[in-house]
């Protein structure tokens, strides 16, 4: 199983609240006050560009709500993880009402962030006790904001966060080299699920990869016709089992254009995150 490396320059103040490892990320929304390059989620495309950029999105909590409900018996004690675009960008409001769907719903949940819209001035803007965990993204452009974020949040005392330190952002297009053999299970299989615009995906990539191929949206299509959506009240059936469930057009076109599938990813990943747990 692929776990992700603790670097010895793993920050000191993280506890065991913020972790990597088998979780249900929720792609809150689409957009992003940065556009780092190559970024993972395309914030670096023009609007209108590619599929997962086609309109801007934010997910409504009452989607995030049904989808819990749908997953109650799937690994209760795998964590929610927020992430974007940019989940700090949301109004306040919004954020605290998806995470109370999560806490309703008895799970623990971290948000991975660029720090952006976490404090306005020398304020909190986003409550960051709402959260079991933050991770701190620092991409070169965002020392200032991470400083400052981080700097407030030891001052409150609150201990549950870490820094990721992300030196450069590896060329992901050059990566898609379709390193998978035809319709093999990849290793990130069931080891994160993504929630994105109502469709549930087996990993953290594929809800960008028709964004990423620019063909349509085969794979949410696909996906929808087996039954992965929010509001299917078996999904908890289909998320235990993707090798039986997952569709033959998703598993093609994940193993031929998917960029984790590149060789020398995996190593570069595992090379800069810092992990913790
Ligand atoms: C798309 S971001 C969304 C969350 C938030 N905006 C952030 O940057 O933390 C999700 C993760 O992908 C990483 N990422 C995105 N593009 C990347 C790239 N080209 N190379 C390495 N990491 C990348 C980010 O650093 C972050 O850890
Ligand atoms: S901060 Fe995150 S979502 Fe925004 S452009 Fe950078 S990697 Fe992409």
């Amino acid at each position: 199983m692929y776990t992700r490396r603790v670097l010895p320059t793993l920050d000191k103040r993280v506890t065991n609240k913020t972790r990597d490892g088998p979780r249900i990320i929720i792609l809150t929304n689409n957009f992003c006050n940065l556009a780092c390059y190559s970024c993972s989620t395309l914030s670096d495309k023009p609007w209108g560009s590619n599929p997962f950029r086609d309109q801007p999105y934010e997910i409504p909590t009452h989607e995030l709500e049904a989808f819990l409900a749908n997953i109650e018996g799937f690994n209760p004690d795998w964590w929610i993880r927020f992430e974007g675009g940019e989940t700090t960008m949301l109004d306040p409001d919004h954020v605290e009402a998806l995470v109370g769907a999560c806490k309703s719903a008895g799970r623990k949940v971290d948000l991975l962030t660029n720090g952006f819209g976490l404090v306005e001035g020398t304020r909190f803007r986003i409550n960051p006790e709402l959260f079991d965990g933050i991770i701190l993204d620092q991409h070169r452009q965002n020392e200032n904001d991470v400083k400052i974020v981080s700097r407030l949040l030891d001052m409150s005392g609150y201990q549950a966060y870490n820094i990721h330190i992300l030196n450069e952002h590896i060329d992901l297009e050059r990566m898609r080299t379709g390193g998978l053999s035809l319709g093999r299970k990849c290793r990130e299989w069931g080891e994160s699920w993504a929630l994105w615009r109502g469709v549930v995906y087996p990993c953290f990539v594929s809800p960008v990869l028709d964004g990423w191929n620019n063909s349509g949206y085969l794979i949410r299509d696909a996906l929808i016709e087996a039954g992965y959506v929010y509001d299917n009240p078996d999904l908890t059936a289909l998320m235990m089992d993707p090798d039986k469930f997952i569709p033959v057009e998703f598993r093609l076109i994940c193993a031929a254009t998917c960029w984790r599938g590149g060789k020398d990813v995996v190593k570069q990943f595992t090379d800069y995150v810092e992990g913790s747990e």
